[in-house]
């Protein structure tokens, strides 16, 4: 499972001001269009949904593991590179396009001035992403083409900044993403949507919609958005993250009473986490509904923390869900809702897991992550624009034509 949120760069508290405090520039709706990608991956067994840039003169295909939880995006990159880990395509070769350490991106990266010393003006923009799964990638920021097939039928190749990323730790070596990179979606001034939006290129807007039965799709900008059917919640303000306000959870109905949690948003994340309390309280609310039929523990499959097995094995997830109780996170205005599907996975083992983990365990501490596994079958849109994140029930096996 992975966790590619809450990038800690060598400072950590990174300027989310800076980006707060940037000027909307006025763009002119006529100009701005779309792009959109099909994604692959699923959240069981894969554990992330990728996607298939072209980068480079000439474009080669890279996949990157899509993460609304970070801002910059990165290759492994050939450097040459000290740590690797096996990708499905060859190494990124940088060009000579080297971002310096006075470029607004790189400074937006290092915070505002203090830490990172540039001591003369063409000196190499180093990086150091960590996330929260305490996976890191060390490299320098390079510049090059990314060849985009806009929804008006016109074809850009804008040159974008990007990490060329020669040492990467992984904790877990048998179990790390099979991409040959991420793709970062977050807030911040390096994102690659911003940097498009900057070139007056698309709105920066990013959506997602992710199949239960694997892949689905993604858009940058706002072509393809439905019409109807989407709630929309403002994004906290001086957030580092696309964190809403607080909620409060219901369970089958019944309010959980569980109140005041602070919710991101990360496709980074295989699974939900929730602050420990909040964990610890939902899982035995979870015991007694379960209590009294047919479910028991099932300790001896290690796939997540908590399973169960049935009188049978589950052959899939629609034998299972008919024990649990749909989830309901509920916003000021708007409910976010969580069917069991979207909580639950089926083990090749035959045994439903709860894929709602505590955050408290892997240093979350307060926050509550609702990851891919709890965005599935729903089109869910980051909208740095008007600062709101929006969903509704989608199909996502089917992309939506142009409007
Ligand atoms: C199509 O959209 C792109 C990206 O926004 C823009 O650069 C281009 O000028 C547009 N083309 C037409 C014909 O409107």
């Amino acid at each position: 499972m992975y966790i590619k949120a809450f990038i800690l760069y060598h400072l950590s508290w990174i300027a989310s001001a800076a980006a707060y405090h940037r000027q909307p520039q006025m763009m002119n709706e006529k100009q701005s269009s779309s792009v959109i990608f099909p994604l692959s991956g699923n959240v069981y067994p894969e554990g992330y949904y990728y996607v298939t840039i072209n980068i480079g003169r000439p474009p080669k295909p890279y996949f990157l593991d899509i993460d609304t939880g970070s801002d910059l995006t990165w290759l492994q990159c050939d450097a040459p590179c000290k740590k690797c880990t096996p990708a499905p395509h060859n190494l990124y070769k940088p060009n000579r396009n080297l971002i310096t350490c006075q470029d607004p991106i790189c400074t937006s990266l290092h915070g505002p001035g203090k830490h990172h010393t540039c001591q003369t003006p063409e000196e190499q923009c180093d990086y150091e992403v960590e996330y929260a799964d305490h996976g890191s990638s060390l490299g320098v920021l390079v510049k090059d083409s990314f060849p985009l097939k806009f929804s008006n039928g016109s074809a850009v190749a804008p040159l974008l900044a990007f990490g060329c990323g020669y040492d990467q730790e992984v904790i877990d070596a048998s179990h790390v993403p099979y991409t040959d990179g991420v793709l970062g979606l977050g807030i911040g001034k390096s994102s690659i949507l911003a940097q498009l939006r900057d070139m007056g290129l698309t709105r920066n807007v990013v959506g997602h919609c992710l199949s239960r039965q694997g892949g689905g799709y993604l858009l940058f900008g706002d072509g393809f958005l439905p019409t109807s059917g989407i709630v929309w919640a403002p994004i906290m303000s001086q957030s580092k993250y696309y964190s809403l306000g607080s909620a409060d959870l219901w369970l089958g109905g019944q309010a959980a009473n569980i109140k005041g949690l602070q919710i991101v948003f990360d496709s980074g994340s295989t699974y939900s986490y929730f602050s420990s309390q909040a964990y610890n309280y939902l899982v035995s609310l979870m015991r007694d509904n379960l209590n009294g039929n047919q479910l028991k523990d099932a300790v001896e499959d290690r796939s997540l923390p908590i399973c169960w097995k049935g009188a049978e094995p589950f052959k899939s997830i629609r034998d299972a869900v008919g024990y649990f109780k749909p989830l309901v996170l509920s916003f000021k205005n708007v409910e976010f809702q969580v069917q069991p599907e979207a909580y639950l996975i089926v083990t090749v083992h035959g045994n439903v897991c709860l894929g709602i983990l505590d955050g408290g365990e892997v240093g979350l501490g307060n926050l509550n992550v609702i990851g891919d596994i709890s965005m599935q079958d729903k089109m869910v849109i980051y909208d740095n624009e008007r600062q709101q994140i929006g969903w509704a029930p989608s199909n996502c096996n089917s992309h939506p034509k142009s409007q």
